[in-house]
């Protein structure tokens, strides 16, 4: 794979860039040439997380650089470096007051780095890192895969709609000789998809299941779910613009099952690996569902819409009682699914469902480890009854909106048998500011820790 542009060669020429905490600065700065020192205090530095200062020579070029450092364990605390640094070639010393892991480093520089140009015409160099790529495959791979959620989420729906989601995916499969199958449209209702056409049939971009196999069966089952909504106007409840205005990563989900699914394949976890992305645009037409329809799905329960606006559960819940149908050892699904999660955690902290405890507790834990938190939400059954209707098995909302969040994932609860081991996350997947190292616009979340937590369940 070949590196980002924001590496160069572990040889490569390269300033040291000595990494840095305010508990450690004072000591460090004290064995520090005089003219470093005064440049130092002239300049304020004192090590603090997001800081970093050029030391110049007796030249009066750059000679070197500190950056101040937060959590070492965090890549994120690097993520200022890439951009507030001058385009110069930087090298991590190592052996300095403050260790940084080089798998998180390289991980931090390179999410910091990162810019959606798809549409610039001139990109603006970064500072670069020396990395010794052939060391660091895995953080690599996580990095790139991370970047491809950004990449999926940014690119706009004219460009990312169902077709170019099925691309991706169809591309993925070739890459690592998967199988590959997509249904579309009527074949949706032939081959018992019903769900996922009625949300989808109103757009001129045909609905789908985009469907990706790989691996022996004799290898547990793992099967990755994400919400692929290209675009999400609300339907016939049409959002007003403020809350339409992101809604091409509205497909977020997709973006993380399809980012972990390529982890999978390219770090071969040993698992028999599906990935399913159910493809929709939510539009606005003659023949779109409407609030009050009945619906049928793919196991038989019926549906009343009561809101097309809560058109992921709708269509996740065809894909994860196929999913369930095949008995995997662990179903994982992603999305974008409420704003109600947004409302409890805020942005930054994705909602993780588990109808096991161990599975919410190794998911955390990862979360933890990985420095890519999620919070547990509770499936707490008694509030299915918001979600009862008159005249059908179920309704897709109701009239209270209390516990947004926690009455989507026991809608999807409804289509994953008891037996079946599950973990459903609703992942905001964007940053609405920029931060360093979290650039405005498309963001993945909770993906380095449902990988961690891959890698511990099923790793060899
Ligand atoms: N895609 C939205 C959820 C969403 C909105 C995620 C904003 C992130 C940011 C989803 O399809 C939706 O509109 N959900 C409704 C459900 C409601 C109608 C029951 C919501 O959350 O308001
Ligand atoms: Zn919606
Ligand atoms: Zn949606």
């Amino acid at each position: 794979m070949p590196s980002p542009p924001c590496f160069v060669p572990a040889d490569a020429p390269a300033l040291p860039l000595h990494p840095i905490d305010t508990a450690r600065f004072p000591a460090w700065r004290e064995a520090q040439p005089p003219h470093w020192q005064a440049w130092l205090d002239a300049h304020a530095f004192r090590g603090e997380p997001g800081s970093a200062l050029v030391l110049p020579g007796v030249d009066g070029t750059p000679a070197a650089a500190v950056a101040g450092i937060g959590d070492p364990q965090d890549p994120a605390s690097l993520g200022h470096l890439p951009l507030l640094l001058p385009p110069l070639a930087f090298r991590l010393v190592e052996g300095g007051p403050l260790a940084l892991p080089a798998d998180r480093a390289l991980l931090g520089w390179g999410l910091g780095a990162y810019r959606f140009d798809r549409y610039l015409k001139t990109a603006k160099p970064t500072a670069t890192l020396a990395v010794d790529a052939a060391a660091q495959a895995e953080a690599l791979a996580v990095l790139e895969a991370s970047c491809l959620v950004r990449d999926l989420v940014n690119t706009p729906t004219e460009h990312m709609g169902p077709d170019e989601l099925e691309a991706e995916v169809r591309a993925l499969a070739t890459a690592h000789g998967a199988g590959f199958r997509c249904v579309r449209g009527t074949d949706l209702l032939a081959q018992n998809f019903p769900a996922i056409h009625a949300v989808g049939r109103a757009s001129h971009r045909e609905p789908r299941l985009i469907e990706l196999t790989h691996g022996d069966a004799a290898l547990p089952h793992l099967v990755l779910v994400g919400k692929g909504v290209c675009f999400d106007t609300g339907g016939l409840d049409l959002k007003p613009a403020d809350g339409m205005r992101h809604m091409k990563k509205d497909m977020g989900g997709a973006a993380h099952a399809i980012a972990l699914a390529r982890l999978v394949l390219e770090r071969a976890l040993p698992v028999r690996l599906s990935l399913l992305v159910p493809a929709v645009e939510n539009a606005l037409g003659p023949d779109a569902y409407r609030p009050g329809e009945v619906i049928a799905t793919r196991p038989g329960l019926a549906v009343e819409i009561d809101n097309t606006d809560a058109e992921g559960r709708v269509i996740l819940g065809d894909a994860l009682a196929y999913a369930a149908e095949q008995k995997p050892a662990l179903l994982m699904d992603f999305a974008t699914l409420t704003g109600a999660a947004r409302i409890a955690l805020g942005p930054d902290l994705p909602a993780l469902f588990a109808n096991r405890d161990a599975l919410a507790q190794a998911y955390l834990e990862a979360g933890t480890a990985e420095r890519d938190p999620l919070w547990r939400m509770p499936l707490w059954r008694p509030y299915l009854s918001y979600l009862k209707s008159g005249i059908a098995d179920l309704a897709n909302a109701g009239g209270s909106r209390m516990a947004g969040c926690v009455t989507a994932a026991l809608y999807l609860e409804r289509f994953v048998p008891e037996a079946q081991d599950w973990t459903h996350v609703d992942v905001y997947s964007w940053n609405d500011a920029d931060r360093p190292g979290r650039p405005a616009g498309g963001e993945a979340q909770g993906l380095r820790a449902a990988w961690g937590f891959l890698k511990r369940r099923f790793a060899a």
